[in-house]
């Protein structure tokens, strides 16, 4: 467990952290060793505010938090409810803002009304059997692929997919389009349990100063 003197965040990778920090950045807390974009590290600290930052893969931030090894981590919603890890949600930061959608052909949608069974093709293998299973109570074959789900539904190999919609554009070009929307989306703050605890009046303290901003 974290119980240092330092206030250790697990960011996600590329623009989300950049946010993040930015969002940081205006309650005092920033890091200069992390301005050089072409730099590969991967844990920045500083001494000065007693602060460090790891930087990683948006479905390992809920891993380290609930393993105390981050205090903090800021990731999207969809990957939170994807990894079901246990962690205090304690901020909607209101950007990387989007939906996560059942979409396909507009075909599919008589197979949605009807219960059929159908094969639903995912990254969020946990979100679409969660929405079928014990929201719609509808029995469904789950394929979990890792990108470019909307391939699925073109190639035949699912009939709909469970995926994020941002500006709609990559549905568009590939003919399909919303179905169903699952529920919206946005980055978030997640506190390990005992560091809310342990180190309440910092967190408590810095929660309070970005609800400021945002
Ligand atoms: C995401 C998502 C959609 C797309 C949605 O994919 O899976 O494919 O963005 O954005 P849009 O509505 O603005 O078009 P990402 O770019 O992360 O790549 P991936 O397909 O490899 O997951």
């Amino acid at each position: 467990m974290n119980e240092d003197k330092y206030l250790t965040f697990a960011l996600t990778k590329g623009r989300l952290a950049d946010k993040t920090l930015a969002l940081l950045n205006t309650a005092g807390i920033n890091c200069s060793e992390m301005e050089d974009k072409n730099s590969r590290k991967l844990i920045f600290v500083n001494e000065e505010l007693k602060v460090r930052f790891f930087l990683a893969k948006g479905p390992d931030v809920p891993t380290y938090v609930e393993y105390g090894v981050a205090d903090i981590g800021v990731t999207g919603l969809d990957t939170i409810l994807e990894e079901g890890r246990r962690a205090f949600e304690v901020l909607d930061l209101g950007f990387g803002k989007c939906r996560m959608c059942v979409c396909g052909p507009a075909s599919a949608r008589d197979l949605l009304q009807h219960h059929e069974r159908i094969r639903v093709a995912s990254k969020y293998p946990n979100i679409a059997r969660d929405y079928f299973h014990n929201q719609k109570f509808q029995t469904v074959d789950i394929i979990k692929l890792n990108g470019s789900v909307e391939l699925g539904p073109i190639v035949g190999l699912s009939d709909v997919i469970v995926d994020i919609v941002e500006t709609g554009s990559t549905l568009r070009e590939n003919g399909l389009e919303v179905l169903e929307e699952i529920c919206p989306l946005s980055a978030r703050m997640i506190v390990n349990q005992v560091s809310m605890r342990l180190k309440n009046e910092r967190i408590r303290e810095l929660i309070h100063s970005l609800e400021g901003q945002l």
